[in-house]
């Protein structure tokens, strides 16, 4: 008798050249059939070209990392804000509906005003206190008031090789003092802020964690992150430990250094319901981020 073929299920990733989309697609491609779709396949703010593409491929999974993710012009360009965190996910919540797709929606820890004196759960009030966390949680209901079968999953502080995040400026702006020190004969030394506490994580790692969410068919609002809450500080304090030990680095407050967009000083991350639910596969972030340096440091390092 002939074997029936295993068909695997189909994922499409957008924002496929992104820092989170480049790994949900690399973590995902040995047990799914992955397309990663970029702003050239589709912009997602044009609801006719998103739901062409979408329909094009039908897959089982559609997971939507495209966003405009640059709070400070998020906060100067607030129209295109809407228009792509907002309206943009609308049109791919309802490309989903059409091939009757799962949606996987990432959204932020910047839904939240950073008062609360603990992590961040799933049920807390949302508030956010800047354009970026305003657009990504009109997305957030996007999703919900489609009825589209939807996965919302709130992060933070990710890092990861590709694109723009704070690990990356630490070392860039870590290096050049160390480079100017050099020259001026002083001790390099580096100012970070000491006053916002999150839950740093590895793209890498929820990635794997959403694989996990796909597999269990899960739905509703789930909070991925690495623990525990960490202080920017802190976090870049071992960042230099490891990677430039001869810069030293002295605190100071938000208020120093003046961005367009206002920040939550807490905007840590819980996963109790991943626990409660059995499905936590979430690591420290200090282990994370030592695999992460590991395999990744020096190159960043160079490339820089
Ligand atoms: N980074 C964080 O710390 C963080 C924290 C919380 C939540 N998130 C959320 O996690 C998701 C992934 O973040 P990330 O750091 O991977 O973002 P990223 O590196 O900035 O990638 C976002 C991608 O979206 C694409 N994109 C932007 N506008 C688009 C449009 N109109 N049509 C199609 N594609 C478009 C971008 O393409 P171009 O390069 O062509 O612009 C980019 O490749 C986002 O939804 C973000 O809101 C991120």
């Amino acid at each position: 008798m002939q074997k029936a073929e295993i068909v695997p299920h189909k994922v499409l990733v957008t924002g496929a050249n992104g820092q989170l989309g480049r790994a949900l697609v690399s973590q995902f491609s040995d047990l799914y059939e992955v397309v990663g779709i970029t702003r050239k396949d589709a912009d997602i703010t044009d609801k006719i070209e998103i739901s062409r593409v979408i329909s094009s491929h039908r897959p089982q999974y559609v997971l939507h990392t495209a966003a405009f993710t640059n709070v400070d012009r998020c906060e100067i360009e607030s129209e295109k804000a809407a228009l792509v965190n907002s309206i943009g996910t609308e049109n791919v919540a309802l490309a989903c509906k059409a091939v009757n797709a799962k949606l996987v929606y990432f959204s932020t820890d910047f839904v939240f005003d950073g008062t609360k004196s603990r992590a961040y759960l799933e049920t807390d009030r949302t508030n956010p206190v800047n354009t970026y966390g305003r657009s990504k949680l009109e997305g957030e209901s996007k999703c919900l008031s489609s009825r589209v079968d939807t996965v919302i999953i709130r992060i933070g502080w990710i890092y990861s090789e590709n694109g723009s995040n704070f690990l990356k400026k630490i070392l860039a702006a870590a290096k050049k003092k160390v480079e100017t020190a050099r020259a001026t004969g002083e001790k390099p030394c580096l100012k970070v802020v000491s006053d916002q506490i999150g839950t740093p994580t590895w793209a890498k790692d929820i990635a794997a964690q959403t694989k996990k969410l796909i597999e269990r068919n899960v739905s509703g609002i789930y909070h991925i992150a690495s623990f525990p809450e960490v202080l920017r500080f802190e976090f870049a304090r071992v960042i230099l430990a490891t990677m430039l030990p001869d810069v030293t680095i002295e605190p100071c407050s938000s208020s120093e250094f003046e961005t367009e967009a206002k920040r939550p000083l807490r905007s840590s991350l819980c996963c109790e319901k991943l626990e409660s639910e059995n499905l936590n596969m979430m690591r420290p972030w200090k282990d994370s981020l030592d695999e992460f340096l590991k395999l990744h440091g020096k190159q960043l390092l160079n490339e820089i």
